[in-house]
């Protein structure tokens, strides 16, 4: 019996993880294009929320990249809580708990590598983070630039390793954080505005005309990776949420509106493809296939 089970269970298990495709591997990290989940810890089917699959569903899936915000909990001043705009509205749990999410999810996958952008609502500390990340146990694991010949101590994007390369080091988590980073204090935490730029976010307009640069002000593409804020808003009373509706359109691979199409707007602008593509709801549309396309896979 057992003879017949393995060989039909033994391929399921191999694929219930979608990994990076091989050629991408050797590329270095700031030539790759990822796909990631915007919000990714606002999981359910409220108004409020981003995501409809877990955070190791949407690991599971294929994606790599997690963004999230943080915010102080409102019970506890001393605890980063993932919270979307505030605690009342949505609260995805603690910072703490994520993070041990994702480090059970890479000690599972000892080939892969996640990048996490956190958002600092609150302006706390970066030591704040640190130490959410220790007590995570995850901080040995955290990609640190070395080099960096720009003298700033920020890595050009020439200089980059390959996920090969990171996987090798034992270096599997790549961190950003938006604002309050501060590498001689906490070395990795990178400065999310020092390594990208981003397009607007917020966008109500399904056809995503605009690729302009956002964020930081005044900055230039270049030496500079870029996130594309591929998600849909739609407005209720005046207050913008997710457009869960046309999520399966907005997260096409081509055709009006959709990731290619936007992708394919911002390379002409910026003449390079972006390397980030946050959207929402990454199990709508075909948002691990295009990732593969925006890869010239
Ligand atoms: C995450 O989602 C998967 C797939 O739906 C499910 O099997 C798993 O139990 C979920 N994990 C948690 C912690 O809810
Ligand atoms: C694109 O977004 C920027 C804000 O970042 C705004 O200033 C600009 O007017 C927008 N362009 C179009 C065509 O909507
Ligand atoms: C995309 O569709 C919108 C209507 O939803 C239309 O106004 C726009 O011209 C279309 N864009 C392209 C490039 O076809
Ligand atoms: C990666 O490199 C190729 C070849 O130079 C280029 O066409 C593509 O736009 C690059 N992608 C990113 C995300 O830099």
């Amino acid at each position: 019996m057992k003879c017949f089970i393995y060989p039909i269970l033994f391929p399921l298990l191999l694929i219930l993880t979608n990994a990076l495709d091989p050629p991408l591997l050797t590329l270095p990290y700031s030539n790759l294009t990822l796909l990631g989940a915007h919000d990714s810890p606002f999981i359910g089917p409220h108004l409020t929320q981003n995501q409809n699959l877990n955070v190791t569903a949407q690991l599971d899936l294929g994606i790599r990249f997690l963004q999230g915000q943080t915010h102080r909990a409102p019970d506890d001043e001393n605890r980063l809580q993932l919270c979307h705009t505030s605690c009342v509205l949505e609260d995805g749990g603690s910072l703490v708990d994520f993070l041990r999410i994702v480090g059970a999810w890479l000690e599972k996958n000892p080939a892969e590598i996640v990048t996490l952008l956190l958002t600092n609502g609150d302006r706390v500390g970066v030591e704040m983070f640190g130490g959410v990340f220790k007590e995570a146990g995850l901080d040995g694991l955290v990609f640190v630039p070395s080099g960096g010949g720009g003298g700033n101590g920020v890595l050009p994007m020439n200089e980059w390793p390959s996920v090969q390369e990171m996987v090798d080091m034992g270096k599997r988590l790549v961190v950003f954080l938006d604002y309050g980073a501060n590498p001689s204090s906490i070395p990795y935490i990178l400065d999310e505005f020092a390594y990208f730029f981003e397009t607007p976010f917020g966008e109500t307009n399904p056809s995503f005309p605009n690729c302009s640069i956002d964020r930081p002000p005044g900055a230039t593409a270049d030496n500079r990776m870029y996130i594309v804020n591929h998600f849909l808003n739609v407005e209720i009373l005046g207050i913008k949420v997710p457009d869960r509706i046309r999520a399966p359109r907005t997260n096409a691979v081509r055709g009006n509106g959709s990731i290619g199409a936007q992708a394919e707007l911002c390379e002409g602008l910026h003449g390079r493809g972006p390397n980030v593509v946050l959207v929402d709801f990454v199990d709508q549309g075909e948002v691990i296939e295009a990732q593969r396309v925006l890869n010239g896979l």
